[in-house]
């Protein structure tokens, strides 16, 4: 399967190249499923790794049906990100079919709502353990590897726009992400500073995207994007090099994300009270904020 309009990728994302080898966690679904279907595209050989079950199967069917070389391409792998032996598993497995890997997009991810900040330990702990831990856990595993190789190659981060402004709703997710994003900055430092090291780090920032996360809609929100766009949009944004690839959506332009993070740093700044985006005493100014 072609694409006929694949964006320009840079040398610096020589990563992404035929016959190279991908691994995706949470590649069952959603963006990962999305971003698996372009790399195959691309040539590159993609292992998804998920939870085990009938998505997984399914997806692993539809990737092999879609890959130039079918069953060939794609190696579907069942496990918790949340187990840290399960990606070594995964790594051993990746490199005994595939060989090095290129592209790793640690990516899987939950949403269900612990509670408050005093509530329900293990539901906390829960989340943090994919969100945050099953990242970790992936770089961790893999990173050796991929800077032995002396190859390019890229590391790609799901985080949240949740985890920059942290709007309340889900604090636990929230949490999860800006440590995600905290740990991704910092990651990139370190692996820049890495002797020889050809490997990059990025943080993924998806916008409002219509996947199986995006509980109770049958049918794309009108604001949405599908994980094909943001999929497409990361493509583009590694192809610069961007580390921050913060995608926009249907109803979230890029201005306004900026005005967004501007405002949330601008708490500390201007020491106004913790999320004063959502206090009822600075209501009117950060309206007449974005309004300017
Ligand atoms: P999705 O639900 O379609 O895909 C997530 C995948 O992760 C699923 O296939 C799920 O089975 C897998 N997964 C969950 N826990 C796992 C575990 N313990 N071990 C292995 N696999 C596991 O959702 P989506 O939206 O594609 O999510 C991908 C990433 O994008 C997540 O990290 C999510 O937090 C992030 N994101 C999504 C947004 C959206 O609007 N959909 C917005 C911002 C971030």
């Amino acid at each position: 399967m072609t694409d006929t309009h694949l964006p320009a990728l840079s040398p610096d994302n020589a990563a992404i190249a035929p016959g190279n080898a991908a691994v995706i966690t949470g590649g069952a679904s959603g963006i990962g499923l999305a971003t698996a279907h372009k790399l195959l595209a691309r040539g590159m050989r993609v292992a998804i790794a998920d939870r085990p079950g009938s998505a997984l199967d399914a997806a692993a069917r539809d990737l092999a049906n879609a890959a130039p070389n079918g069953d060939a391409d794609v190696l579907a792998f069942a496990l918790d990100v949340a187990i840290p032996g399960d990606l070594i598993r995964l790594r051993d497995a990746v490199a005994q079919r595939f060989g090095a890997v290129s592209f790793l997009m640690n990516n899987a991810g939950i949403g269900p709502n612990p509670g408050k900040p005093w509530q329900n330990p293990d539901g906390w702990r829960a989340l943090i353990d994919v969100n945050f831990w099953g990242v970790v856990h992936g770089v961790q595993a893999f990173a050796d590897a991929m800077l032995a190789a002396q190859a390019p190659g890229l590391i790609v981060n799901t985080g949240s726009k949740q985890g920059i402004t942290t709007p309340p709703g889900n604090l636990a997710y929230n949490v999860s992400k800006s440590a995600l994003k905290t740990y991704t900055e910092g990651l990139a430092h370190a692996l820049r500073n890495e002797p020889g090291a050809n490997v990059s780090a990025h943080l993924l920032i998806p916008g409002f995207t219509f996947t199986g996360l995006t509980e109770g809609a049958t049918e794309k929100p009108a604001g949405a994007w599908t994980g094909e766009q943001v999929a497409d949009f990361m493509l583009q944004s590694l192809g610069r090099g961007d580390f921050y690839i913060l995608c926009p959506d249907n109803e979230t332009p890029r201005a306004l994300d900026e005005k967004r993070m501007a405002w949330a740093i601008g708490d500390i700044i201007e020491n106004r009270p913790a999320l004063s985006r959502w206090h009822p005493d600075y209501r009117a100014a950060f309206a007449s904020y974005l309004a300017k």
